[in-house]
């Protein structure tokens, strides 16, 4: 199969029996026809993918074109493995991505059960079919350096940014920090990303060197201009020569592949081609080498935030490697979610996309309308649909992401669900989400780092989100881990087609209540302030069990 040969089907025909097959058909075409190397089944993330191979992605097709209604297809790590009889409103595909036990849950491992044929890396939405293109992260991007604007008074304007990385997800960082009225710094090894990032207008200007990369986006700030400035150069030693010059940037963050040393982070002092070949004939002496240039990343930017800077590691375990590589203090760097996301989880106001199945772009117009009519009040959203107009452009079926709270999610879905069933929309609509959301994901190095009451580490969450969403049917349900990065994490997806049914309604009642409303308990249950407050007038029936709560705070005094 070559590149470019998936395609997601349009139009209102069906190819499989019912239309949450189908959906969900559309949205696998979806994301391998988005993906960074389709040809591979590479989505994104280095080595995220849709399907194990492609033997194993037509035996999906296959499947899903016969699967009936009453019945489930289960997947394990991007290989379909048997249908099973269910029920009508039981979800038509489950998925289990790179599940490793706990013991055998390590990089090396991992690696050597992918190289087997075993399992492989789904990544979040890779795996679970639900990417749509850069959008999802330059939204997902907008909002953190919307928050992390809160603490400039709330605009990056005058700001000058600094990050790396320009590929599926770094790119995104460039337009978030503009709409946030920033300048960004982004320096990246790959002179052809950077070319192709400047022909798709997420990159202003290419500088020559780091000190004409400053004096851009000095000048910029100082005019208080939004401006992404790319140098082609590598993050540690524009960081080390940043640093040797006094020329600190307000914020300093982060987004090379450094959750994998070998594959995703490219030494210093090696061109691509002279990477690649050692890549390819020393692993060991690469892994080594980028441990190296980790290690003098993040002491330049503890260096950075030393001198002022606001420094945040923005989820690629940058962190993790600078400690495995001899950093000790890596972890006074804090986390982009503890930082910034978490208030926003734990009143499970999160990610949720809606995926026009149709394939017309009009679909995407009318529903981006109703949430703008539905949601008056929420000024972050209205901005955000104002910028995604601008910023982001279709990549295969058309899609809107957005962030929506607990409660708005089910009456934005039901909305959609009106609009299929009385003929306004051309046909149905897929909505889903990231893994990164309010109780979906276990990552205590990201998601759930510095939890008040320790709880960093419990796995139990995203279980209970998965087998919640299989009660409530939604359509497609996943439940991945990643021993593939380090620190490890386990993380659920889930999708639901609204197909204009009155089982549709059932199902986005059940779902959209439980699927944020677990994530409001969870940071509830760990006392992060927001959710504690927000709980009682949540309408969640929360079982809170103060005799055992008062026992775990004695224990820790
Ligand atoms: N924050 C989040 O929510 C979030 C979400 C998804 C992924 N991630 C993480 O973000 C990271 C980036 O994801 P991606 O999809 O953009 O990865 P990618 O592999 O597509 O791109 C990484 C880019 O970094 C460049 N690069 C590598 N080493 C470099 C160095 N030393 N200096 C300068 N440039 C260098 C590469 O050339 C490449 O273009 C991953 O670790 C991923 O897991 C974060």
């Amino acid at each position: 199969m070559k590149a470019g040969a998936v395609q997601p089907a349009r139009g209102a025909e069906l190819r499989c029996q019912g239309w949450r097959q189908e959906g969900i058909l559309r949205m696998l075409e979806n994301t391998v026809a988005n993906g960074e190397r389709p040809d591979e089944l590479v989505i994104y993330g280095g080595i995220g993918k849709a399907a194990r191979d492609w033997p194993s992605y037509h035996a999906i097709v296959a499947a899903l074109r016969d699967l009936a209604d009453d019945e489930t297809l289960v997947v394990q790590s991007g290989r379909p493995v048997a249908v099973f009889r269910s029920f009508p409103d039981s979800p038509r595909v489950v998925l289990a991505n790179a599940n490793l036990v706990p013991r055998a849950a390590t990089t090396q491992r991992f690696g050597e059960l992918s190289a087997a044929g075993l399992t492989m890396h789904g990544q979040y939405t890779a795996g679970s079919w639900a990417y749509i293109g850069g959008q999802g992260i330059v939204q997902g991007s907008f909002e953190t350096f919307g928050a992390c604007a809160g603490s400039f008074g709330g605009t990056l304007s005058g700001r000058v940014v600094l990050t790396a990385g320009l590929g599926g997800m770094g790119s995104a960082q460039g337009p978030a920090i503009a709409m946030n009225q920033g300048v960004a710094l982004v320096c990246e090894v790959d002179e052809t990303k950077i070319a192709n990032r400047l022909a798709d207008g997420r990159v202003d200007e290419i500088a020559k060197d780091v000190p004409d990369a400053w004096r851009r986006c000095r000048k910029a700030a100082d005019g208080r201009q939004p401006l992404v400035v790319a140098v082609a150069a590598n993050a540690a030693d524009v960081a080390e020569e940043l640093v040797s010059r006094g020329m600190l940037p307000d914020v300093a963050t982060d987004q090379t592949s450094a959750h994998d040393l070998l594959t995703g982070y490219v030494p210093a002092g090696y061109s691509l081609v002279e990477a690649t070949r050692l890549r390819e004939a020393h692993p060991d002496e690469y892994r080594r080498a980028a441990g190296t240039t980790v290690a003098r990343h993040v002491r330049a930017l503890l260096a950075m935030r030393n001198g002022g800077t606001t420094v945040f590691e923005y989820g690629n375990d940058l962190r993790g490697a600078g400690k495995l590589a001899g950093v000790a203090e890596a972890f006074d760097i804090p986390g982009f979610v503890a930082s910034y996301v978490r208030p926003s989880f734990a009143v499970g106001r999160g990610p949720y996309r809606w995926v026009c199945l149709s394939g017309e772009e009009s679909d995407r117009v009318a529903i981006d309308t109703t949430a703008r009519t539905l949601f008056p009040e929420d000024d972050r959203l209205q901005q955000w649909l104002g910028h995604a107009e601008r910023w982001t452009a279709t990549e295969g079926l058309p899609a809107r992401i957005c962030w929506l709270g607990h409660g708005a999610r089910a009456l934005m879905a039901r909305e959609i669900n009106r609009k299929v069933r009385e003929g306004e929309l051309a046909a149905p609509v897929a909505i889903t989400r990231d893994h990164l959301d309010s109780g979906s994901c276990s990552y205590p190095g990201r998601e759930t780092e510095n939890m008040p009451d320790g709880s960093d580490e419990i796995a139990d969450w995203p279980y209970l989100n998965a087998m919640l969403n299989v009660a409530g049917g939604a359509d497609l349900v996943a439940i991945h881990q990643n021993a593939g990065i380090i620190g490890g994490s386990c993380s659920a997806g889930m999708t639901l087609v609204c197909d204009g049914s009155e089982l549709a309604d059932e199902r986005i009642d059940r779902c959209f209540a439980s699927d944020p409303g677990i994530g409001v308990v969870r940071h509830a249950t760990a006392g992060v302030p927001e959710a504690v407050a927000y709980l009682p007038h949540s309408g969640i029936h929360a079982i809170h069990n103060q005799a055992s709560d008062q026992q775990s705070r004695s224990d820790k005094d």
